[in-house]
């Protein structure tokens, strides 16, 4: 099943619990919420706080973007904020498999991100452990970038490399997927796609979330 996941990153945060709504009741499966520092990332956004608010106005799946440095020093503070499922950069700890053991044992989901340089080797030992691959297919830190072309081939990749181990991971793809791109990604293996300014800058936010599902499946 192919899931759209709206990124908040591109919602106007005067009217947060508003736009979640909207999303909600457009037909969004998760909610991805992109949390950054200022060092992991060029961009500072919100934190444990904002997110146990906005929990209680919403019932759909929190899924949280970790773009910070050392991660496990906060994983627990998500998951008690309201997190279903934590991403963690490959790239920002050291201590990937410790982040990951975490993660499951506060009874999340868990799941590892990677830049769009970061070789898929890095998830050779912790496949077992993961319930979904997030594959940046723009450089993490801003929404409403550009897609990388080459990613296309790195998803194609990891559904191999998913294939082979034979178990079910979702493989995410975040950054610059919109109605025009999106078939590429899921046609090459993508099942959870967030969209950012996709669905948050569109008129239609319902509509534009059931376009997205469509052509998700070439329709
Ligand atoms: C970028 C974030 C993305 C971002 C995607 O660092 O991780 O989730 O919100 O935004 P769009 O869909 O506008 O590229
Ligand atoms: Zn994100």
């Amino acid at each position: 099943m192919i899931k759209i996941a709206p990124s908040i990153l591109a919602a106007d945060f005067a009217h947060l619990a508003e736009q979640i709504k909207q999303v909600e009741e457009g037909g969004a499966d998760l909610l991805h919420i992109d949390v950054m520092d200022g060092h992991f990332v060029p961009n500072i956004t919100i934190g444990p706080p904002v997110i146990e608010w906005i929990r209680r106005y919403s019932d759909l799946e929190f899924d949280v973007h970790l773009m910070i440095d050392n991660p496990e020093k906060y994983i627990e503070s998500f998951v008690n904020a309201g997190a279903d499922s934590i991403s963690v950069h490959a790239e920002a700890t050291v201590h990937l498999h410790r982040c990951i053991q975490m993660i499951k044992k506060l009874g999340v989901k868990a799941c590892v991100a990677l830049n769009p340089s970061t070789p898929l080797d890095v998830l050779d030992y912790v496949m077992d452990d993961i319930e979904m691959v997030l594959l940046m297919t723009v450089n993490p830190g801003f929404g409403g970038q550009t897609y990388i072309p080459a990613m296309t081939r790195k998803i194609e990749s990891l559904k191999k490399k998913i294939d082979d181990f034979g178990k079910q991971i979702d493989i995410q793809i975040d950054g610059g997927i919109g109605l025009d791109n999106i078939y590429e990604v899921t046609k090459a293996g993508a099942n959870v796609i967030v969209a950012g300014s996709a669905v948050y800058r569109s008129d239609d936010i319902a509509g534009t979330i059931q376009a997205l599902k469509s052509l998700a499946y070439g329709e």
